[in-house]
């Protein structure tokens, strides 16, 4: 390698690691993402982007009670606003969130928790927390989603 190019000694040998570990490295993200079908975590389900609104459960977004302190949230992140946009559970529930979007990228982030879920337009995102202390907290749209973004809120109060 490099034989017809005048470079140091060592500039050779390093060039000819450094190289040769890109490949290693591309060659293993490659198998990861291709052969083992890596995606984001969260995203096990698929949906299309037109079909939220017409098709279940999507379109009849809700949270529902689904066992003993135990919530199914359904829920619709759009520009710019989430549906439904308030949330109401016993401190100590375990909220399962299944989140899409109709249109663009969005997230949820609810501070003070470890709710942090990116939104993307063709995926189901599934999430699991459990709310052990009651407050009042906010869902925030954390993916800048266009000129709406910074109002993109909901609530979420646990009693
Ligand atoms: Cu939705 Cu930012």
């Amino acid at each position: 390698m490099f034989k017809n190019i005048h470079l140091p000694r060592y500039e050779r040998i390093w060039l000819t690691i450094g190289i040769g570990s890109l490949f290693v490295f591309l060659t293993v993200l490659g198998i990861l993402a291709i052969g083992l079908g890596l995606q984001p975590p969260g995203h096990m389900n698929t949906i299309s982007p037109e079909a939220v609104k017409t098709s279940t459960p999507f379109n009849k977004p809700n949270i529902v009670k689904v066992g003993p302190n135990e919530y199914r949230a359904t829920m619709v992140a759009q520009m710019f606003s989430y549906t439904p946009d308030h949330l109401e559970v016993p401190a100590g529930s375990t909220v399962h969130f299944q989140v899409t979007s109709p249109d663009v990228v969005h997230g949820l982030y609810v501070p003070n928790t470890n709710v942090n879920i990116m939104v993307v337009p063709g995926h189901i995102t599934e999430f699991t927390y459990t709310f052990k202390n009651p407050g009042d907290y906010l869902m925030l749209c954390h993916e800048y989603c266009g000129t709406g973004h910074h109002i993109m809120m909901g609530k979420l109060k646990v009693t």
